[in-house]
């Protein structure tokens, strides 16, 4: 599978609203899935295509990262956080995500952050595996923090220390 990484422009907003519709489930987010004839859009003051690294797989918009911050205080300036990553169904297993995570983490390390935190759900196991095998690790479990589809479902925080060697 050919696919190449760049930062997000506006002008990908169409390719990004699709890309996170058509992947959004309880699997991955506590979130009810937006709906864009209320005037949802990707890009918004939290989300700034800086901030988005898209995979262009065929001109076409097959995966993103968003790299933020969880909390911005002056004390947190050396961590980064992931919030947002998704794959198309199609192009997931040929190492796209994988791709992403590494730009992103290359990102904030020139950045001069030195830790990477995210949360993903207790039963995402397609993330976690993929979290787990680039070296997060478990930091905290929010026991039961979400109930989806009439399940409590524990949030995980996981970080990765970005001064460390890359595997
Ligand atoms: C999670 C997700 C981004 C993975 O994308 P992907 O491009 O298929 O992942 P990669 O091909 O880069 O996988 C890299 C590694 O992650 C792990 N992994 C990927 N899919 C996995 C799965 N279904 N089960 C367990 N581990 C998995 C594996 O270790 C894999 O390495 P390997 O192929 O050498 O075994 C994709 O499944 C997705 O978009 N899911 C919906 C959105 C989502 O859950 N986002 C995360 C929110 S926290």
């Amino acid at each position: 599978m050919a696919f190449e990484i760049r930062l997000a422009t506006a002008a990908d907003e169409d390719g990004l609203a699709e890309l996170d519709l058509a992947t959004w489930s309880s699997l991955a987010s506590p979130a009810p899935k937006p709906l864009p004839e209320s005037g949802w859009t990707f890009f918004d003051d939290r989300t700034k295509p800086e901030q988005i690294h898209v995979a262009v797989s065929d001109e076409k918009i097959v995966g993103y990262v968003k790299l933020s911050r969880e909390i911005d205080l002056p004390s947190t300036q050396h961590v980064r956080s992931i919030h947002g990553l998704a794959v198309y169904p199609h192009f997931r297993g040929f190492g796209i995500a994988k791709a992403l995570m590494r730009v992103a983490e290359a990102q904030a390390r020139a950045e001069g952050a030195t830790k990477m935190t995210l949360r993903v759900l207790g039963h995402n196991e397609p993330a976690r595996g993929l979290y787990a095998s680039l070296g997060y690790e478990v930091e905290g479990v929010l026991r039961g923090l979400f109930r989806l589809d009439e399940v409590y479902v524990d949030d995980i925080v996981m970080a990765l220390d970005l001064t460390a060697a890359v595997s």
